[in-house]
């Protein structure tokens, strides 16, 4: 299922939203232009994980040198402190720790998604009555969560948007 989760300009840097679908929470979140979108089910004891704070991975080549990266964020679980990656849903806490679940994201023009989005509804069959319709023209950016498949390194940045419509 792709769901509209809101237009780009709706997300500060660092902002974030959580969005209910079906039994499912999911947190988006944008980082610097990207955006990330991550099961808001912490694997640890099911705390709200995307109440938690994100923090970019600091990695040291030795003694006095650190440096940060904003390819790798971590989310830390606000219950307990377990960190994941974002992009992946990823822990680095032992082997058998269970990764969270995170979701592909992409970013669409709104020219497009009547096209892109299956609106149809299961079980129902159109009749014969037609009444007039408008076109629409909806021109601004659009943040779409995947939930079909895990993202993996799947983040999207809004810079560049692709329109693909895996
Ligand atoms: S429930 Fe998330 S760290 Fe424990």
């Amino acid at each position: 299922m792709r769901i509209v989760v809101g237009r780009v300009d709706e997300f500060e840097p660092g902002g974030r939203r959580v969005v209910d679908v079906g039994r499912r929470s999911i947190g988006v979140f944008r980082v610097g232009d990207r955006f990330y979108a991550i099961s808001n089910h912490c694997p640890h004891q099911g705390g709200p994980l995307c109440a938690g704070r994100t923090a970019p991975w600091t990695h040291s080549d030795g003694p006095g040198s650190a440096r940060t990266g904003e390819e790798h964020v971590m989310l830390a679980c606000p219950w307990h402190g377990w960190e994941y990656e974002l992009a992946t849903g990823r822990s680095f806490l032992g082997p058998t720790e269970p990764p969270a679940r995170s979701y592909q994201v992409s970013v669409a023009s709104g020219e497009t998604l009547d096209q892109d989005l299956d609106l149809r509804v299961p079980g129902r069959t159109p009749g014969p009555y037609v009444a007039e319709t408008y076109p629409v023209r909806v021109e601004d950016d659009y943040v779409i969560v995947d939930t079909t498949t895990n993202a993996g390194p799947g983040d999207v940045d809004a810079t560049e948007r692709t329109g693909d419509r895996s």
